[in-house]
């Protein structure tokens, strides 16, 4: 018969993104109102193969749900990747009595989440990331707050970018992922959005585009250009040479990671949390919790990863038609 789990261990991984808290202390007071222990593992697996763990009550996650990146830090750990280092991991994990732990992470943290499933740590993985692209998921914790910071300081340059009557070309984060892309080109209006799954590098296209916005009267051209295209500074040379308009690069870079979690991502981040350790009390392991179809729900970790995440075409048609 499985074990029962007694105490859960938690832990964020990868790029930090806000919500993350609010996850974290809802595992905390679930796990807690449930009778269970609760460890903190800082600064990700790396904390977690340096034994950098700490004992969590109900009061160390208070004034927590308001505060934007993780008050158990993260970090990226290179030894995790390998087979002695996960081994390691959940030899850890069994020394301080953790037998249930939660990863609050990417798809990366998922592939060693999986890892310390396979060594017999019930493990679950919450999609904690500003980019959106976890394949089973429809919400990522912190992309909300990602999107909404980003949007604002957009905003902010579309203002002096009309005032000057430039063309301003905005780099977001991403990753390999376009989502914060697409979303903010249709939140700000941009009349360019270049995102890595559907770019062709067809430079001329977005010089013609600027030229014929100019003659039709636009007093800005917005391109709002995804981190996994970059290149943003030298493409705003290339554009201004070519059209003879005004071009500025702006890339937004970490502050869109930053800052107080939306009521979306608190919201969403704590019914994660309490979600996954409802998985733990019912023995599961090796899952990631999602949200679809306006629902919570779970995958197996291995199916998770193998799911591929398109950017929907209609949507990138009806961003296209709402520029002209
Ligand atoms: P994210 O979780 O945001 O996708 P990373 O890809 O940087 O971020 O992964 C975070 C950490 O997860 C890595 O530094 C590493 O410790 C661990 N990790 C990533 N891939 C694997 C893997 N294939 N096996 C084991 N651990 C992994
Ligand atoms: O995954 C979140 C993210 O912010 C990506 O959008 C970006 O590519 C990456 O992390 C940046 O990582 P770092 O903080 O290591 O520069």
């Amino acid at each position: 018969m499985a074990k029962e789990v007694k105490t859960i261990g938690v832990l964020t991984s990868g790029g930090d993104a806000p919500g993350m808290n609010a996850a974290i202390r809802a595992v905390v007071r679930s796990a807690i109102a449930k009778g269970l222990k609760v460890k903190g593992v800082q600064k990700g697996y790396n904390g977690l193969l340096n034994e950098e763990i700490i004992d969590l009550s109900a009061r160390d996650v208070s004034d927590t749900i308001a505060r934007g990146g993780t008050v158990l830090y993260t970090a990226r750990c290179a030894e995790f990747r390998t087979e002695e280092g996960q081994a390691r991991g959940a030899e850890v994990c069994r020394k301080h009595g953790i037998d249930g732990m939660v990863v609050i992470g990417g798809d990366g943290s998922f592939a060693g989440a999986q890892k310390l499933s396979h060594h017999g740590i019930n493990t679950i993985g919450l999609p904690g990331t500003i980019d959106l692209d976890i394949a089973c998921t429809e919400y990522t914790i912190g992309f909300d707050t990602a999107v909404n910071t980003a949007m604002e300081a957009i905003d902010k340059v579309r203002d002096t970018s009309t005032s000057h009557e430039r063309c301003s070309i905005i780099e977001v984060m991403g990753r390999n992922a376009g989502y914060i892309a697409l979303w903010c080109g249709i939140a700000n209006g941009a009349e360019d959005i270049l995102l890595p799954e559907t770019y062709d590098y067809d430079e001329q296209k977005l010089i013609n585009n600027i030229i014929a916005n100019r003659k039709r009267g636009k007093k800005h051209h917005i391109i709002i250009n995804a981190e996994g295209i970059g290149h943003s500074t030298s493409m705003a040379r290339r554009i201004e040479a070519a059209t003879g308009v005004e071009t500025r690069a702006t890339i937004l870079g970490h502050m869109q990671r930053g800052g107080s979690p939306t009521c979306k991502d608190r919201v969403y981040a704590s019914m994660m949390g309490a979600y996954a350790v409802d998985l733990l009390c019912q023995n599961k392991t090796n899952r990631v919790v999602g949200y679809r179809n306006g629902e919570f729900c779970d995958f197996d970790i291995d199916e998770a990863l193998a799911m591929k995440k398109v950017i929907p075409q209609y949507w990138v048609d009806v961003a296209k038609q709402l520029s002209i």
